[in-house]
């Protein structure tokens, strides 16, 4: 089974927790994608849903597909957003960003009474910190917010190098005008108390540490699906 094929099933299985009548919120990456695929087919069938995108990606595709679209500023309360990850553990704390969507990412969960995760099983960890970090930042002194990201980071335990995202040989541009430093650490040890620390230098806007936010993970492996939390 492919990849594409697990990150389907994932997808399938959080659609079961979609009924009539729910505010919704959809995801970015290319797990989402199948979410927001399978979730027209269901809206074309009948489905009676109002949707909040995570980022303009995911805006695009989900008119496309014909699903009613709201802002939070219309709709602040959902009932449930569901998003892919880039690396999950036990406790349910991710890491997201790979797709450099995290903030309008983080403020719609933080808006959502639940969050389902959909993932393949490569995405659960022992220890988060194999994929680099995303740390979204205000492009005005950047270097002095890298060496205080730097500096935060240590003091939790993490070294490495912080690099500039990219993209066509320029920095990478969020869909709120920001940059994205990717930390390159390894293992974060301490999660909880890294962002904690990111959040308190001025030039960082958000960081792709989700704390507290998951209530649920699909995780599709070969073998079949495996649920953690609610
Ligand atoms: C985007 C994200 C994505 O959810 C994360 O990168 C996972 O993407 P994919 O499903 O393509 O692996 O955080 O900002």
């Amino acid at each position: 089974m492919s990849s594409e094929d697990l990150k389907r099933q994932a997808a399938a299985r959080a659609l079961e927790a979609v009924s009539d009548g729910m505010r919704l919120g959809l995801g970015t990456g290319s797990t989402a994608r199948h979410f927001v695929e399978l979730l027209g087919d269901r809206v074309r069938g009948g489905l009676k849903v109002i949707c909040v995108a995570t980022s303009e990606a995911t805006q695009a595709q989900a008119e496309g597909e014909g699903i009613p679209m709201s802002t939070l500023d219309e709709t602040p309360e959902l009932d449930l957003v569901v998003d892919g990850a880039d690396e999950l553990d036990e406790q349910l704390r991710l890491v997201k960003g790979g797709g450099g969507a995290l903030l309008r990412e983080k403020i719609v969960a933080s808006a959502s009474k639940r969050m389902i995760v959909i993932a393949d099983d490569s995405k659960k960890v022992a220890v988060l910190g194999r994929f680099p970090l995303p740390v979204e930042v205000n492009p005005f002194g950047l270097e002095v917010t890298r060496r205080q990201i730097a500096a935060a980071a240590a003091r939790c335990g993490c070294t490495g190098e912080l690099t500039l995202r990219q993209r066509d040989g320029k920095p990478f541009v969020t869909d709120g005008g920001h940059y994205i430093i990717d930390c390159h650490f390894a293992v974060l040890p301490q999660p909880e108390a890294l962002a904690a620390a990111l959040v308190a230098i001025p030039g960082v806007v958000e960081h792709g540490l989700f704390i507290g936010l998951a209530t649920g993970v699909v995780l599709a492996a070969p073998g079949g699906l495996v649920e953690l939390g609610q």
